[in-house]
């Protein structure tokens, strides 16, 4: 008796502070590697069911079955450029689940590097905004048809300091991360009548396929991965720590949550004060 009542008490602490989502449904597009993977991990961990949206099946469920083949974890393929395949993710997933209370629209991509606007090519830049801007607003669009009867839900999207700053990546990559940003106030201003907050994270330079993407094939060695990290340090305003997915994922998971309950319309800048600092006159050095 005693040591049943020790159980139940070990098992309450254990999960009541940790897991701040348990219970949730989700919904994670991109979710199959690099940030999204780092979310749908979290989440996990953090009690919600998750679905994995993304093109990549194979990386897809792979992290399925790392997580233990959990049935509260599930892939679903989509392209957040194909309408009818977000609105099937989301079908999908609130079918599978019974509800949709998160989403998160994660899929992105940089673009390739163009340094000269004399040679930038328009299928890039129409690329670009299919996937960070189309796919965010199909993202919005659908999660809000499951979420507007219910009358609550989060909706959070990866944005960028390139939401805040010109010249840190592609012309077509800012413009599509300033544009995840005005979608984000927009739709907040829209869905704040029916309990639903939508956010956006945007995060300083992390090490993944996407931040790697600017290099050349054969620069992309162990070494370049060095050479990436020792560049965004460099560049940093905050110093003795390197950003991580997980640092992001953190962020996404806070306003998931009910401890962001009041909060909606934010732009959540994870860059350890890059964008607050000036860094061309570098006063404090
Ligand atoms: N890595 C960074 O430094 C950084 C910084 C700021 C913001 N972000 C943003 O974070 C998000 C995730 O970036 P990441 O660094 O993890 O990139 P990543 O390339 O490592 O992962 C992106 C994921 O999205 C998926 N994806 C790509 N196109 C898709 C499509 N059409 N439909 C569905 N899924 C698709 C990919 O398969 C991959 O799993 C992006 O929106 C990106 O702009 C990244």
């Amino acid at each position: 008796m005693a040591s049943d009542s020790t159980a139940t008490a070990t098992a309450t602490t254990a999960v009541l502070p940790t897991q701040r989502l348990l219970g949730r449904v989700a919904l994670v597009t991109g979710g199959a590697s690099g940030i999204g993977e780092s979310i749908v991990r979290l989440f996990h961990r953090h009690g919600a069911k998750v679905c994995i949206a993304d093109i990549q099946d194979d990386l897809g469920e792979q992290l399925c079955k790392s997580l233990g083949g959990d049935p509260n974890i599930s892939f679903c393929h989509c392209n957040v450029t194909i309408e009818d395949d977000v609105k099937h993710a989301v079908e999908f997933t609130a079918d599978k689940f019974g509800t949709l209370d998160i989403m998160v629209n994660n899929a992105g991509i940089s673009g390739p590097p163009a340094s000269d606007i004399r040679d930038a090519q328009l299928s890039d830049f129409d690329l670009t905004f299919d996937i960070n801007v189309r796919g965010v607003f199909v993202g919005m669009k659908h999660a809000a048809r499951v979420m507007i009867p219910k009358k609550s839900g989060a909706i959070v999207s990866l944005c960028s300091v390139s939401s805040a700053v010109g010249g840190l990546g592609p012309h077509a990559y800012t413009a599509s991360k300033h544009a995840v940003l005005g979608l984000t106030k927009s739709v907040a201003a829209e869905l704040g009548k029916h309990g639903i907050r939508v956010n956006c994270v945007s995060p300083y330079a992390v090490a993944t396929n996407l931040a790697l993407a600017h290099l050349h094939e054969d620069e992309r060695t162990e070494d370049s991965w060095t050479g990436f990290r020792n560049f965004v340090r460099s560049n940093a305003n905050l110093q003795g720590v390197d950003l991580t997915v997980d640092d992001v994922a953190n962020a996404v998971v806070f306003l998931s949550s009910d401890e962001a309950r009041y909060i909606s319309g934010a732009n959540l800048m994870v860059d350890g004060g890059f964008t607050a600092a000036n860094h061309s006159l570098r006063v404090f050095r």
